[in-house]
């Protein structure tokens, strides 16, 4: 497969990358670098997540949604699972001299800040990976009231895409497989109440908002990956199918704590 070329050309990145990365990560980490930083503070500016004094990326990954997010507001922390991605995006924001980001490592399950910490949360394709209930109870702990929180999560008709049409497959990476995965942890998940322990799992937009309510989010909006804006004026780009099949794909949610 042609690797994506970083853009910005940034051969500083790009010498990171071969560091640190092979295969699957290597392809992951070009893809999202390849996309101009612009259409993710599109992203962020649409759904008024600027001029805040703290925000919270939680799995950061790569950063490419922590570093726009530095760019529109006064401080960020990423919070990232994998210690490889934490080192990367350590090692990004020293060579792009950004002083607004602290990057950690920890779990969206159990996150180190106190109580009431960030005006939002951001996390972008995270939660599918953890116990959801779990994660937003913590993010409703860290958010100060009437806090910003939103989340891209798949839906299951986001697996059966994967498997039946597949998406950015490798050598190291078959979709299909993955998919296949998700679908019998999701049923585990949903059956037998095992933890998805780092695998991902299909959740239902519903579920997600009904556990929302119960925390007391309020405002809580859905929509599919990127259409969820608040100036219209701004055109979004989205990344990815809003259904298959009549079956819900990726969707966002967005709320804000009760305060
Ligand atoms: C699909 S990637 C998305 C990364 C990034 N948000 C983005 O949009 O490119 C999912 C990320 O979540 C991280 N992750 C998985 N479980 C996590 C957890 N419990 N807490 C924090 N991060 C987690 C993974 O290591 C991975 O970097």
């Amino acid at each position: 497969m042609q690797m994506k070329k970083i853009n910005p050309a940034n051969q500083d990145l790009d010498l990171l990358a071969s560091k640190y990365l092979i295969e699957r990560d290597r392809e992951f980490f070009n893809r999202v670098w390849s996309t101009p930083a612009q259409v993710y503070e599109d992203r962020l500016r649409a759904l008024g997540m600027t001029g805040l004094e703290s925000v919270l990326d939680a799995g950061s990954g790569f950063g490419q949604w922590s570093v726009a997010l530095s760019k529109l507001n006064q401080r960020v922390n990423a919070i990232e699972l994998d210690p490889t991605r934490v080192q990367v995006l350590s090692e990004m924001v020293q060579i792009i001299d950004l002083d607004n980001i602290s990057v950690e490592q920890g779990s969206m399950e159990e996150l180190p800040y106190r109580d009431e910490s960030f005006d939002a949360v951001f996390s972008y394709s995270v939660i599918y990976f953890t116990d959801y209930r779990v994660s937003l109870r913590e993010v409703h702990r860290v958010l100060r009231p009437k806090g910003k929180i939103y989340l891209n999560c798949n839906s299951i008709g986001w697996y059966v895409y994967n498997l039946v049409e597949g998406h950015n497959s490798s050598i190291s990476f078959d979709s299909s497989k993955m998919a296949k995965q998700a679908l019998e942890d999701s049923l585990a998940f949903y059956n037998y109440g095992e933890s998805p322990k780092g695998n991902q799992i299909a959740i239902p937009s519903k579920f997600l908002v009904s556990e929302l309510e119960k925390l007391g989010f309020e405002n809580i909006q859905v929509g599919a990956d990127g259409l969820i804006t608040l100036d219209n004026d701004i055109a979004i780009e989205s990344f990815y199918p809003a259904d298959y099949f009549g079956l819900e794909g990726v969707y966002e949610v967005f709320a804000t704590k009760n305060g």
